[in-house]
Order: structure tokens, then sequence, then C-alpha cells
């Protein structure tokens, strides 16, 4: 008996599922893509119902919509973990004045940087920041990203902080791609509070987080069962290690999931307090100690890395991503997508720079922008693989091997992006 499906894609040249068996990937795990060749895939009103070689699935079912994949790739939809898509303004000055010698950091404490977006942010209306971001969104997803963490972090008050989140769930009514979203309240210290860390900790603990978290019972995050996550930035010239412990442990007693931006340009120990909190991921991880890493892999913290910050900041130095991958961390990557250290909306672009400079292999790479980074927002049972009972989130690429897409350079691979089960 032949079963009747929504979409059938056969004939492609390889099938990539990345599949998993619901966990996430580490060590040799993460080498394997799990490839099928002459693979197809059937699509049942938006899920996964059934993947192997063309010739069985023919043989079982048929669709309303057929596509011939021959030559080409299938592949899951990328999950950009760590993004701050919701912004007003550019920092181009900013990058001009870094290749003239500045650094990040300094610009910050001068009053720029993440504080410069704080101002455009709160300057521009939901209205208009939705837009922006929206546009971001499309871009994203015809590069291939079909689910998407989005950060608050540039309101920096309650009220602007409320707005972004309200710009967050906007954005998941309208996008075709799912989105995750977090509260990054702790993401610089305000003018408001110069030289009152502390103070503004209090702040974000005491009024900002019941507010976020009451917003999110309501919202369409819960209904969807998203997780909420609460992130710092924990950095020399941010937080430091207690005022980050303060905010994420009230996030925590709200019932957050917790996230932390950690050893981006110095280690604090931020990365084994969030390990020690039970984080669902750890972020950045450029300056990151071994003693720290060993920690990181005998935990369920995933560790997310974002070469797209060091090459924007141009730097030589990239996250330890190979030594990581040895040591047993299960590893994702993500664009960290902001106006400052990474204006980057592409996934295929952080695989090339990951194979390139953290001598990822291709495999590893594509593991830890697909399933993994869908375990780093808690939606590791749900897309980022091509298994049966899982959505159909999947790309079509326009080549016959998947390395490809970490071997070209700038050319768009993506030639279709089907999300849940429909095409863009
Ligand atoms: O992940 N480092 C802190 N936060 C962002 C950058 C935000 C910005 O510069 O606007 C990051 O790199
Ligand atoms: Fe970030």
């Amino acid at each position: 008996m032949v079963h009747n499906a929504s979409l059938i894609i056969h004939s492609a040249r390889q099938l990539v599922t990345c599949a998993s068996a619901g966990s996430v990937k580490r060590k040799d795990a993460l080498k394997d893509v799990g490839l099928i060749e002459n693979g197809a895939v059937v699509i049942t009103d938006g899920l996964i119902t059934s993947v192997g070689h063309t010739p069985d699935i023919l043989s079982v079912y048929s669709a309303d919509q057929m596509i011939d994949a021959t030559s080409k790739v299938i592949c899951p939809g990328f999950v950009d973990c760590h993004t701050h898509a919701v912004y007003a303004g550019d920092r181009v000055h900013e990058f001009e004045q870094r290749i003239a010698g500045a650094t990040y950091m300094e610009i910050l404490a001068a009053g720029g940087g993440i504080l410069n977006t704080m101002q455009a942010t709160r300057d521009t209306s939901q209205e208009d920041l939705t837009e922006l971001a929206s546009a971001r969104l499309d871009t994203m997803l015809r590069l291939g990203t079909t689910s998407v963490e989005i950060k608050t972090g540039y309101g920096l008050d309650t009220a602007t902080e409320l707005k972004m989140l309200r710009v967050i769930e906007a954005l998941a009514e309208r996008c075709a791609v799912d989105i995750v979203p977090t509260f990054l309240g702790a993401h610089a210290v305000p003018p408001e509070y110069k030289s009152r860390a502390r103070e503004y900790t209090e702040l974000v603990a005491k009024e900002m987080l019941p507010q976020a978290a009451a917003w999110y019972k309501e919202s369409v995050f819960a209904k969807r069962d998203h997780v909420f996550s609460v992130d710092v930035f924990c950095e020399d010239g941010a937080f430091d290690v207690e005022q980050s412990k303060h905010v994420l442990e009230a996030g925590q007693a709200l019932g957050m999931s917790i996230k932390a931006h950690v050893d981006e340009f110095v280690s604090l120990g931020g990365l084994s307090l969030a390990v020690g909190l039970h984080a669902l991921s750890v972020d950045h991880l450029d300056a990151s100690r071994t003693a720290e890493i060993n920690i990181l892999a005998q935990s369920d913290t995933i560790g997310v890395v974002m070469p797209a910050v060091n090459f924007h900041l141009g730097s030589t130095h990239f996250a330890n991503a190979r030594g990581m991958i040895d040591a047993g961390v299960a590893l994702a990557l993500a664009t960290d997508l902001n106006p400052g250290s990474a204006p980057c909306f592409s996934m295929p672009l952080i695989l090339a720079l990951a194979c390139r400079y953290q001598k990822m292999l291709p495999a590893e790479a594509l593991n830890a922008s697909t399933i993994n980074a869908a375990y780093a927002i808690g939606m590791g049972d749900s897309v980022g693989s091509i298994e049966v009972g899982k959505q159909a989130d999947i790309l079509i690429l326009n080549t016959p091997d998947y390395r490809h897409l970490m071997y070209e350079l700038g050319r768009n691979l993506v030639e279709t992006v089907i999300k849940r089960g429909k095409i863009i």
C-alpha cells in the first residue's frame, strides 16, 4: 500500500541528516553527519514522516508535491543559537576607529559600543525596530537559517528592555523562522549607572527580570514551549563574576534558563560560574582556560563559539574549538549577529571560518550549527536534524557535496528553504 504525504524531496546526491537519536553530539559523533546517498525525505503536515534511500521511499510513499534533488544536497536548516538581531542604527564609524587602532572594549569604556546602540534602540519605536529586525531575519532565512535565538540588551532600562521583548514577540508572530527569546538586561552598565554596576544589577534582578518573567508567561513563547533564558556579559568593563551570579540566580529563581557571555576577551571565572548553575549554554570562550574547558566538557552545558567576532574585530586569535571538541565539549556555532562585534547574517560564513581558523572538520561544523545549536536553545527535540517526528526545516543546496558549504566562500549555495514543510 502506498501512503500519501504532502511533500517528498528525493534523489538527493547526499541527504545529510545530522541525526543524533535524541542527544547532543560530542567527540566522534560530531564527525558523523548521518549521510545517506540517493536520499529522500517525506513530509506530512509540516513534520518529517520518513527518511531513507530514494527507491525504498518511492515504493512506499507518494505526495501531492515532489521535488527532484538530483545532484543536490538535502540538509537541516541552520539554527543560529546566539544573536542580537534587534537593534537600531549601525556602528560603521567604530569599524573605522578600530581599523585605526582603537579596541572594542576601549570604545565601550568611552561610552560608545553597546551604549551607542542602546541610545539608537531607545530612540526607535517598537514598530520600526520590528521592521528592521524582520528584514534581517529574511536575509538570514535566505542563507539557510530556520531557527534563531534573539537577545534583548540594547535597552538597559526597564521600559526599553520590555519594548525589545515585545519586538521579539512581534517577530515570532510574523516571521517564518522559529524564534527563542533571551533577556540580556545586564549587557553593559548604562550611563545612568556609570561606575555603579552592582546597583544596576539590583535593578535588573529586582525590577527587570520579574517583569520579563511575567511578560514571558503571557507570551507566544510560553504557548509554544520555547525556553526563556537570562544572559549576562561577564567581562572586565561589563559585569564581574559576583554581579553576573546575582543576575543569573535572579533569573533562575524566576524559572528561566541560563546563558552567559564569558571569556570573550579575558577569563574571569564566569565559565565555571555558569556551568555550576547548569547553564543551557556558555558563549564566546575565546580566552577560556583549559581547566575550565575540562569542567565544561564534563557538564550538560553547550559551548557556543562565534568566529565572526574574532574575524570582524580583526583578531587572529579564535576560540580553541578543536581543543574543546577533543576534550568532549558539546560544541555549537552561531553568528552573534550584532552591529558592533559581528555584523554577520550568514551561517555558511561561520562554517567557513570555523573550518579554517578553528580546525573544525566540515562534518563537525555542520553538526555544531544544526543539531547542537538546536540543543543550545532548548529545541533539540524538534529541530536541528532530519529525523522522523521532527519539524520539516530543510535546505536544498545547489551542490553535490555538503562540504562545499564550508569550502566555497561567498556564494549562497542555499537554493530552497523549507520551513515546517512549506517552501519559502
Ligand atoms: O556577543 N560582547 C557582548 N555582546 C555582543 C556584542 C554587542 C555589541 O557590540 O553591540 C557580543 O559580542
Ligand atoms: Fe553576543
